[in-house]
């Protein structure tokens, strides 16, 4: 029998990618998209969506219920910007969203549980550079406290319950198809946008902040590889570091200078993602996801700059 998969929080940023993508392999029928926003007119023409809060357990319970989904990919959340925005709110969706669907799992006999961490479950006293797969973990935004936790329980399930969840500390996601939203590494997306529109871009975050960034296409690359690779390859049930790139908007700027030579940059002094990006590492020591599961980034700061600038201008 055909296997459904469900992609909760489809919408997104990460999402928008991930469904089309698994579409592309298991054919649109199988793969259930799910959000609490209306989706944009490809995902909803293209197969099954859903609208769901993953809050509301009664409506969730019902979507598994119906589809009874081989795997699942949580991917609703609040970012680190926003979350500091409203706490509360993060703290819930980020941890009782994971912890919903966790059981749910349970319940309807999912097979697999794909759920993103972040470089945000680091902190101002993690080693900033190569940042290790275990160290002093001291994340100061809720989004990070709750990404943390949330690989707690995630290795907690598997451990307790055998439930086969997989996972990534994501590095900033950069992306030209959908929208990045509410995170301290989106400069790196806005900024092209800008560069075309206006040639000059202000960035939130000063000039030599470096920051352990991805291009979407690896980012989904790898997120399928680790899906499909055998269980007992999988040594990690909390969550790989995973590392693409690492830049600074200085490094950027001149990047994207290659290709359009009179872009501009300034900088604003006073925006509070500086003091979370200032406590997360400048690069990602992923020797463990190359190991068990052969990951490798085929995008650089080069290339990827080349194919945001090309696809951004065609779209
Ligand atoms: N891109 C995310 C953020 O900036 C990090 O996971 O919040």
């Amino acid at each position: 029998m055909p296997e459904n998969i469900l992609v909760i929080g489809s919408n997104g940023q990460i999402g928008t990618e991930l469904v089309t993508e698994l579409r592309s392999i298991y054919g649109s029928s199988r793969v259930i998209a799910c959000d609490i926003r209306r989706p944009d007119y490809d995902i909803k023409n293209a197969g099954p969506f859903e609208f769901v809060n993953v809050l509301e357990k009664d409506k969730l319970k019902a979507v598994f219920q119906k589809y009874k989904p081989k795997q699942v990919y949580l991917l609703a959340a609040l970012l680190s910007a926003t979350g500091e925005e409203n706490p509360n709110l993060a703290w819930d969706l980020n941890m009782n969203g994971l912890l919903n669907v966790l059981d749910f799992a349970l319940e309807y006999k999912t097979a697999k549980i794909y759920w993103p961490s972040s470089i945000a479950v680091f902190g101002p006293n993690s080693p900033q550079n190569k940042t290790p797969q275990y160290c002093i973990m001291d994340p100061n935004t809720v989004y990070g406290i709750s990404k943390l936790a949330g690989e707690r329980w995630c290795e907690y399930y598997f451990q307790k319950r055998g439930l086969d969840i997989r996972s990534i500390r994501y590095p900033g996601l950069i992306s030209w198809k959908a929208a990045p939203g509410g995170g301290t590494t989106d400069y790196a997306v806005h900024i092209f946008h800008d560069a075309l529109k206006k040639n000059t871009y202000c960035s939130f975050l000063s000039a030599n902040t470096e920051l352990p960034m991805m291009y979407m296409d690896d980012a989904i690359r790898g997120t399928i590889e680790l899906m499909g690779a055998p269980a007992e390859h999988i040594r990690i049930r909390s969550s790989y570091n995973l590392a693409g790139m690492s830049f600074t908007p200085e490094m950027l700027t001149a990047e994207i200078k290659k290709q359009l030579p009179n872009f501009t940059i300034s900088y604003t002094n006073k925006d509070p993602r500086q003091a979370i990006a200032n406590s997360w590492p400048q690069s990602i020591d992923d020797r463990q996801a190359q190991n068990d599961w052969s990951w490798k980034p085929k995008f650089d700061l080069s290339k990827m700059t080349e194919d945001m600038l090309h696809n951004l201008k065609s779209k």
